[in-house]
């Protein structure tokens, strides 16, 4: 077994709203660093223009590709209409259309490459089956990240001790919301035989990976579907790992349909306006920070 190196955060004075402490923790590690989880959710806006950030993306594109057709058609010559000095510029139009757009920072590059690239791999001529497999390889992985705004990343090894370090002591029901791979619940699960694991997963290999992977493991139980639609009473603890986005739609499930005193652990991303009750920090390369709430014993 490797080890692990979980350092819990200098304690501070918690605010009033979340002076209760995790059942099962001890003292020290009823802990936080308010001002830190503050930068955190500053650095993570909950922006409303990430609500259907693909419809934005096409809309950049397409507004890209009218200004470079005007801007051809207006200022350059025939001579300089090639398909890459074309591309080139809609690409330029495009970062700016998404920039007006207020999409995200790291969409820009993206606007600015994509339809050089596209040009370029036309000029490879490869078989077109190869694109549509392509297409259909990411598509049954990250399946509608466009619409859950929660791609495809796992848990790593040393977060993984971790997030069995804060399991209760005794016997009890744990659930992945979005288990990716498995492979967390496989750890868990091999390490905990006397609690029981669900795991749900929308993307159909990821999914069916998980399934594979987990087949013969009696406490581990993988589900497909979209786990908004599953509700969380009964749990002892709720391990997210998703991404901003989803975060306050998260806290107000949390909120209403966790049993009181049942931990809701999210790795790397902060609830907005909710300071964590407890932090772990992870000794990986990363940093990660499992961020500890408790599910429907606080107010809102
Ligand atoms: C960041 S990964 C985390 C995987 C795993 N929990 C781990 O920690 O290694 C998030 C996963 O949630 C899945 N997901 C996102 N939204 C979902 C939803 N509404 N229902 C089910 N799965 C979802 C994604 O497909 C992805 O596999």
């Amino acid at each position: 077994m490797g080890t692990v190196s979980v350092a819990m955060s200098p304690a501070y004075k918690p605010r009033a709203l979340n002076r209760k402490r995790v059942p099962g923790m001890s003292k020290q590690d009823d802990v936080s660093t308010e001002p830190a989880a503050r930068r955190r959710e500053k650095r993570q806006p909950h922006s409303h223009h990430t609500r259907n950030p693909l419809l934005s993306a096409v809309l950049a594109q397409l507004l890209g590709a009218l200004a470079a057709g005007g801007l051809a058609l207006a200022f350059f010559p025939p001579s300089f209409v090639q398909p890459l000095a074309i591309a080139a510029l809609q690409g330029s139009c495009a970062l700016v259309a998404a920039w007006r757009l207020r999409a995200r920072a790291w969409w820009l590059p993206i606007h600015l490459v994509f339809m050089p690239l596209v040009v370029l791999a036309r000029g490879m001529d490869l078989p077109s089956w190869l694109w549509a497999s392509g297409f259909l390889l990411l598509l049954l992985i990250f399946w509608r990240t466009d619409t859950s705004q929660v791609p495809l990343y796992l848990t790593n090894r040393k977060s993984r001790y971790a997030v069995l370090s804060v399991l209760p002591a005794t016997p009890c029901r744990v659930i992945d919301l979005g288990c990716g791979d498995g492979a967390l619940l496989r750890h868990l699960a091999r390490s905990r035989p006397d609690c029981t694991f669900v795991g749900f997963e929308h993307a159909p290999l990821t999914w069916a990976w998980a399934r594979l992977s987990t087949h013969g493991l009696a406490n581990v139980d993988i589900r497909r579907g979209d786990f908004w639609t599953h509700p969380l009473a009964g749990y002892d603890l709720v391990y997210a790992f998703l991404s901003p986005a989803p975060m306050a739609r998260l806290w107000a499930k949390a909120r209403a349909e966790m049993s009181p005193g049942a931990r809701l652990v999210s790795n790397s991303f902060v609830v907005p306006e909710q300071a964590p009750l407890a932090v772990v920090d992870v000794d990986d390369k990363r940093r990660t920070r499992l961020n500890i709430y408790i599910g429907a014993s606080l107010p809102g």
